[in-house]
């Protein structure tokens, strides 16, 4: 008797992610479905080693070998079978079988139990065709699903009675005791157990194998308590790692021959996922009445890269949306996301697809919205951005969620990408220069779509000689020397350019200098300004001489001989001459640091894709790039 059994197994390879475990020996880089790198077995100069998450397998051209996570561990770190499934099952959170025999004894009641729900599965499906269950037949045919997809979903019917199920499956020989266990019947304190189901429209859960572990079931009469009911939790069955349809859905998807559309489709209930199947859409899965859990994304994301949650419009749906963010932030990984799609107000993809036809789904789905766009809409949507002080806070809940993502690479890229947005947003480009209002705002990030290849500006840098100074993010040291100069120059534009104020005021009030004189000087600006929003040049240096604090920095700043080259930032240069530069300098200002870095590796992933996210990502992050790297001269 094998200590393991092969479901033991097959559960520890689900939940782990080849590509995490190997990645750990083997240096990865992501190539479409797979990862690439130098086999670990021969000392090849040209990767030929590949993960495969979805298949859960490794395969190495370069010496011959594939297979598992458990095969690769026992291979390259020299462990026993026993020692690398012990080892992978506590990295997984699985409780190592004590001995075989208790091991032998929990495989047996299992099997037990998935075979008194083979046996009740057959009995509800028969019940279907008798003439107790017509009218739930009738119920199922009124919405839509035709005989083939009642019989592939293996749809049934518990009669109406506390018995029925009962009776025939003790009359197979199956013990009360197993039938109570398995949730097929309840047992009410002293009471003779009985139906769990009854007068219920019955949807078998399968496991992946394909064996029925549960049931739901759809109460047929109004004015049942529930509307849907489930199998409690038992040894055969939880909850928060089962998705309903999982095993086929990604059957499905695996023989799709359009990759890009393969992408599962979660939706909230059972019977959107059977419409969705009826509609051509094979590929959808549910939870089973609860939140999307950790569980849930991991099978997903071994199923495939950007999975599609789909939500009703509405309010309520919206908020579950945001739920299953916080869910899935922490879990992030490279390429691993989610993406949005919201249906009309009131419809779930059931009443899609039947009231606007398939075409009108697909389109939904392409208009699905990733994961950062929904974060950043939710922020947007949950404060008014009215005030100085709310619009710290929302930069402080942006940022307290960026914190919330563990893998280090996804983490430093949303940050990237969250302080592109705001520079955007507070400082007003793409929009008429209105002042920053909360619908203004809306207004203005829904037109920045970070996908829109159209959609986004690259900020220009001033001059080649500034960019001597101010240094191109390149070394620590150079970058600091001119952060710092890049807020005196960004200060010293606004004191020569009060006027400024009225269009830029959201990212002057989110300007935080390092400096302590400089921050200081900001303030006093800011105080200045927004008392009397008409001082010109000379009001406001009267009211900082009064400011015995940030006179001195002042007198610095005008006395600066380096900025003074600036020609944006003198007193002579236009408003829209100074609002430009300004707008510039402040993009660089966020921006510097990260982008090299991403640039360059996006850059590389381009190669290998280049139609796809990847490409878009490289065209961005080089024109970035260009921006550092200070091409443009137009202020000489
Ligand atoms: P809905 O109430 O949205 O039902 O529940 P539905 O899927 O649209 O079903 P129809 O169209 O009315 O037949 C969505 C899912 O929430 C769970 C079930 O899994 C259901 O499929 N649910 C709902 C429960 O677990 N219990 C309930 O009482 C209701
Ligand atoms: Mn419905």
């Amino acid at each position: 008797m094998p200590r393991f059994t092969p479901d033991f197994l097959d559960e520890l390879r689900a939940r782990l992610r080849a590509s995490d475990i190997i990645g750990r020996h083997v240096k990865l880089k992501k190539e479409g479905r797979e990862w690439r790198g130098l086999s670990p077995f021969t000392s090849e100069k040209t990767p030929s080693f590949f993960v495969n998450d979805q298949k859960a397998r490794y395969f190495d051209f370069s010496s011959g070998k594939s297979g598992d996570i458990i095969g690769f561990l026992m291979d390259v770190r020299k462990l026993s079978f026993v020692e690398a499934v012990t080892q992978l099952a506590e990295e997984a959170g699985m409780e190592i079988p004590k001995d075989s025999a208790e091991t032998h004894a929990r495989a047996e009641k299992a099997k037990g139990l998935i075979e008194a729900h083979e046996v009740a599965s057959q009995y509800f499906q028969d019940m279907l065709y008798r003439a107790e269950g017509r009218e739930a037949y009738d119920y199922i045919r009124s919405r839509g699903l035709s005989d083939q997809t009642i019989k592939s979903f293996g749809l049934g019917y518990a009669p109406n009675s506390k018995t029925a199920l009962k009776d025939h499956l003790i009359n197979k020989g199956f013990a009360p005791e197993v039938l109570v266990e398995s949730g097929l019947l309840i047992r009410h304190e002293q009471q003779s157990p009985y139906d769990r189901f009854r007068n219920r429209l019955m949807f078998p859960i399968l496991n992946h194998k394909g064996h029925p572990i549960a049931f739901g079931g759809r109460a047929l009469e109004q004015g049942v308590k529930a509307k849907y009911l489930n199998s409690p939790e038992t040894p055969l069955f939880h909850k928060g790692n089962v998705l309903y349809n999982l095993a086929r859905a990604r059957k499905n998807a695996a023989s799709m021959a359009n990759k890009e559309d393969s992408a599962l489709i979660v939706c909230e209930g059972y019977m959107d996922v059977i419409a969705l199947a009826e509609a051509g859409f094979g590929h959808a899965v549910a939870p089973l009445g609860t939140a999307l859990t950790e569980a849930h994304l991991t099978l997903l994301w071994r199923a495939c890269d950007e999975p599609y949650l789909c939500f009703d419009g509405d309010r309520a749906g919206r908020s579950a949306a945001y739920r299953s963010i916080d869910r899935a932030l922490p879990l992030l990984k490279p390429g691993k996301s989610l993406r949005f799609a919201f249906m009309p107000e009131g419809q779930d993809p059931d009443d899609m697809v039947r009231k606007e036809g398939p075409g009108a789904f697909r389109e939904a789905l392409g208009q699905a919205k990733p994961l950062v766009e929904v974060l950043w809409q939710r922020e947007v949507d949950s404060q008014s951005l009215e005030t100085p002080e709310r619009r710290a806070l929302f930069k402080h809940e942006l940022r307290r969620l960026v914190q919330s993502i563990t893998d280090k690479d996804v983490r430093h890229a949303y940050g990237g990408w969250i302080a592109e947005r705001l520079a955007g947003q507070f400082s007003g480009a793409g929009n008429s220069g209105a002042k920053s209002s909360g619908t203004g705002w809306k207004g203005k990030w829904q037109g920045r779509d970070f996908r829109s290849k159209s959609g986004y500006a690259p900020p220009i840098l001033a001059s080649t000689a500034l960019k001597a100074k101010l240094g191109s993010g390149q070394g620590k040291t150079t970058d600091k020397t001119g952060a710092r100069a890049r807020e005196r120059l960004l200060v010293l534009t606004l004191l020569h350019h009060p006027q400024l104020f009225a269009t830029q005021e959201a990212a002057i009030l989110d300007l935080a200098p390092e400096d302590k004189d400089m921050a200081r000087l900001l303030a006093c600006l800011i105080e200045a300004l927004t008392n009397e929003p008409e001082l010109d040049i000379e009001g406001v240096k009267r009211h900082i001489m009064t400011v015995p604090a940030c006179a001195g920095a002042m007198e610095s700043l005008l006395n600066d001989q380096q900025l003074k080259i600036v020609k944006f930032a003198r007193p002579t240069a236009t408003l829209a001459e100074a609002e430009t530069g300004w707008r510039n300098t402040l993009s660089l200002h966020l921006h510097n640091g990260l982008l090299k870095v991403e640039a360059a590796e996006a850059a590389r992933e381009a190669v290998q894709d280049e139609t796809g996210e990847a490409h878009w990502r490289a065209v961005h992050n080089y024109r970035m790039a260009i921006v550092v790297d200070g091409k443009d001269d137009s202020d000489h």
